[in-house]
């Protein structure tokens, strides 16, 4: 005998199932993209900050003009290549209708991105995050949002992170991949970590990276409405407009906390020592190092 609640768990993981599918069968259109030399790509691995590069940017190339930068939510600004999910256009068919010059997001994996970015020498502007902080962030997205798998309990979340078992694969690999290609491409580097130190001095480096001398006075506007307490505010960031059975705020909000260091409040010590042991063994071998607590 299945019970109600059996039924609904399996349509929900069923129906998680075919979304994935979704994606698989759009893979050759996903690597066949085109894209031109004036793309400027922004790279991440989820929870890493891209909601705040995104808006970053978008402000620096509007030229601080906010009403601009209201046009529409930040997730919905830049085209993500890889998202698909029918009826609304897939984030490659968003970029095949925007004009140049376009930007562009991704959470792909060096080996994973679409060989023409490569080909057309774009510029890639990738933001890098703590493992530990992503994988606490990870953990508080996916409770939330009703599209990803549920996460269980916090011990069996890290196992899954630990595997690297959870959407875009492992950290590891994400951020060495793109550590490694950095100085063979056009790629500005930056951490999390870094931004929450000095935003101003981050902002400066990224608006050099786009060719955009900033003054003083707009330096200090996008300093303002990028800060963490003024983008929870804005409904254009805080995802206050997506609908709840997509991503359950109540649960817990998109703009959670915005620390570095919040692991601590998730990792026993016994996990952190796991974790430790095997973050030397996948790390090993770089020159990649990570800023944990501020
Ligand atoms: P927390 O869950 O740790 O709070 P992404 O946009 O890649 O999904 O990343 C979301 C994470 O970036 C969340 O982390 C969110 O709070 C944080 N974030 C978003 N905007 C921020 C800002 N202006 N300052 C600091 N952190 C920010």
């Amino acid at each position: 005998v299945v019970g109600a609640k059996d039924i609904s768990g399996f349509k929900t993981k069923l129906d998680k199932f075919m979304e994935g599918m979704v994606t698989c069968n759009e893979w050759q259109r996903i690597q066949s993209f085109q894209a031109r030399p004036d793309d400027l790509l922004i790279c991440t691995y989820p929870k890493a900050g891209t909601t705040w590069i995104q808006e970053i940017v978008d402000m620096i190339q509007q030229d601080g003009d906010l009403e601009k930068c209201k046009r529409a939510p930040v997730h919905h600004r830049h085209p993500f290549i890889e998202w698909v999910r029918p009826p609304q256009p897939s984030g490659v068919e968003q970029a095949e209708a925007m004009p140049s010059p376009r930007t562009l997001k991704t959470h792909l994996p060096v080996k994973l991105l679409p060989p023409s970015f490569w080909e057309q020498q774009c510029k890639f502007l990738y933001v890098a995050r703590n493992a530990k902080d992503c994988m606490v962030s990870y953990y508080h997205f996916q409770r939330m949002n009703k599209v990803l798998p549920d996460p269980g309990p916090w011990h069996e979340y890290f196992e899954m992170f630990m595997a690297g078992k959870v959407g875009w694969g492992p950290w590891h690999d994400h951020v060495k991949g793109w550590w490694k290609v950095k100085d063979m491409h056009c790629v500005l580097f930056l951490f999390y970590e870094d931004m929450k130190k000095d935003l101003k001095r981050e902002i400066q480096k990224v608006a050099q990276f786009l060719g955009k001398n900033l003054d003083q006075e707009l330096l200090d506007k996008i300093v303002y409405h990028t800060s963490f307490d003024v983008m929870k505010d804005n409904p254009m960031a805080n995802r206050s407009g997506v609908p709840r059975s997509f991503m359950d705020l109540s649960i817990s909000p998109f703009m959670r906390k915005g620390t570095v260091g919040d692991w601590k409040n998730h990792f026993t010590v016994a996990q952190n020592e796991r974790f430790e042991e095997d973050y030397e063994k996948k790390m090993a071998g770089t020159n990649l190092t990570f800023c944990m607590e501020l």
